[in-house]
């Protein structure tokens, strides 16, 4: 008996510590995942990504962007455990609550501020005002935001992901712009339907 114990402690100890070290994507069994046959023959460019070039140069938005370079955008990062996406933010404009069910988020302000935060599972907010040059965590799966508040001055920022696939959940968006009926959204956020409508329209944009 002792000894099957002891071999089920050892296992369930085990398991923990192969979790402890799956962090990012799983792991892939080759160098990296290469394109379809379709593709042609493999070379250094399939592991070249130049979607970035149109913001070189480029006008700045007027309303908040983000350019990915991810699994989807850039193929080979399959497998890879990272991603980019450059973050542009017009002044007074704001990447609302949002998270990233796959990955923590390395947020690097290249140009301007950004107020930022995220809220931990204690329901604890945890703020800061970044500057030029300032780098910031999000921890994986945390609701977060940025925002740059400043009234003259666009804010510029680079983020990098610990998947090649981290997702986003917008909280405006998976909560009133999923067809979650308004009863229920009523009842959970402690009001009433016509206040439930009134922010499903501004989602839909109507
Ligand atoms: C709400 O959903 C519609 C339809 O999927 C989409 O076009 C729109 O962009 C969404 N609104 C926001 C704020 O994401």
């Amino acid at each position: 008996m002792a000894s099957k114990l002891q071999l089920f402690l050892f296992l369930s100890l085990s398991c923990a510590i192969l979790q402890k070290t799956t962090a990012g994507d799983p792991d892939i069994l080759t160098d990296f995942i290469p394109p379809p046959i379709s593709f042609g023959p493999l070379g250094g460019s399939y592991f070249k990504f130049t979607g970035m070039r149109t913001l070189v140069g480029a006008p700045f938005p007027t309303t908040f962007k983000v350019t990915k370079a991810a699994m989807a955008e850039f193929p080979a990062l399959n497998g890879q455990s990272v991603s980019y996406a450059v973050l542009q933010f017009p002044s007074n404009t704001v990447n609302p609550p949002h998270t990233h069910p796959r990955a923590s988020e390395l947020l690097f302000v290249l140009m301007g501020s950004l107020d930022v935060g995220f809220v931990d599972t204690t329901n604890k907010l945890f703020t800061q005002k970044l500057q030029q040059g300032d780098i910031f965590v999000f921890p994986k799966g945390l609701v977060h935001f940025q925002f740059n508040s400043d009234a003259k001055s666009p804010a510029l920022a680079v983020s990098a992901f610990g998947s090649a696939n981290a997702g986003t959940v917008s909280v405006p968006n998976s909560v009133f712009n999923s067809t979650i009926c308004d009863e229920v959204l009523a009842k959970s956020f402690k009001t009433d339907i016509a206040t439930i409508q009134k922010i499903k329209l501004g989602l839909a944009g109507k």
